[in-house]
């Protein structure tokens, strides 16, 4: 099988390089690549990387994903998220190949309890969920042989993220205000990547598994509680942290350029029946994640 991986080097996509390994010969391009074009603001480019590499299978895992600037650079967002997506989804359907992306819990509005099934109504609160939601239809109307998973507030060992900066900030300062009215699961990069391979395998079998999908680790916390379990970690694989006092913060107490949704719990029932796969409650992959940066002495 011949594989096409964007994004290699961001958080998902560096575990992608390992996991999709073992199904084929991957070409795995970053932004900055020079063998081919990997720079999803030459939509061009792009096209003619996939026509030279005929890919079986291509795993976009590369996105503009700065939520808040994307506030103030709605075109480029667009461009790397829709516009060069949509290229690659027409691309795809050309040569027959499978096209898996990844989405985002951002394309809800955010209102209600329940998590949310793909079938519910989206309703983007910000440019990011927005540009995320036109290229997941991009892809629906143009690409019928696609993965899509929508998941949520990932993770990895590699890359920056919300746990490396809560502990960095701990280690800084004895208090700290921290949102605990938005709701959603924290999922691991490498999880995502596992899961994503397993799926491709069982696309190969059987192309009635195309179709959206919600891939988050199972359970739901709020960042308050997250950041929580990171110091009670850190603390016990003896970090010094110099917090002492960490507060529940309405996100109303935390203004931010982009509007975020309160309510991010995805139903990822669909994924696990569909795919025969048990997708693990988030705890387990943060304290991995943090007894391998614990390992790397990176905390
Ligand atoms: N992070 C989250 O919390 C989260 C939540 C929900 C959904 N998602 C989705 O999950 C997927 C993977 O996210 P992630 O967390 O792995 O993101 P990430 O760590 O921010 O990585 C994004 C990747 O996109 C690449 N990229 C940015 N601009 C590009 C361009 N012009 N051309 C080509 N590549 C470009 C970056 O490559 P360079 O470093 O080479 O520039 C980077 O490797 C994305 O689709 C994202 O929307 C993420």
């Amino acid at each position: 099988m011949n594989i096409l991986l964007f994004g290699k080097n961001g958080q998902v996509g560096w575990e992608l390089q390992c996991l999709l390994a073992p199904l084929g010969n991957v070409t795995a391009l970053a932004t900055s690549s020079t063998d081919y074009c990997g720079d999803f603001t030459n939509t061009a480019g792009i096209i003619a990387t996939i026509r030279a590499i005929q890919p079986d299978v291509i795993v976009n895992a590369a996105a503009y994903t700065a939520v808040d600037k994307a506030e103030s650079e709605p075109e480029q967002a667009r461009l790397i998220n829709a516009v060069t997506v949509e290229a690659i989804a027409k691309e795809a359907q050309a040569l027959g190949a499978w096209l898996v992306h990844y989405s985002t819990d951002y394309v809800f509005p955010g209102n209600g309890e329940q998590a949310w099934v793909e079938e519910d109504a989206t309703g983007p609160l910000n440019v990011y969920g927005a540009s995320k939601l036109a290229g997941e239809q991009a892809i629906q109307r143009h690409c019928h042989k696609h993965l899509i998973f929508r998941t949520s507030w990932v993770y990895a060992t590699k890359g920056s993220n919300f746990a490396k900066t809560m502990l960095r900030l701990a280690k800084e300062r004895a208090e700290l205000g921290i949102i605990n009215d938005q709701c959603g699961a924290p999922t691991g990069a490498d999880l995502l990547a596992d899961c994503t391979a397993h799926a491709i395998t069982a696309a190969q079998r059987d192309s009635s598994v195309a179709g959206l999908y919600h891939l988050v680790a199972s359970g739901t916390t709020t960042w308050f509680e997250y950041a929580s379990l990171v110091f009670t970690e850190a603390r016990m694989a003896g970090v010094e942290l110099v917090l002492n006092d960490a507060k529940p913060l309405p996100t109303s107490g935390y203004p931010t350029p982009a509007q975020r949704p309160l309510n991010s719990r995805l139903d990822n029932a669909k994924f696990q029946q569909t795919f025969g796969l048990n997708l693990p409650e988030w705890q387990a992959g943060v304290r991995r994640m943090l007894e391998e940066l614990a390992a790397l002495q990176a905390i």
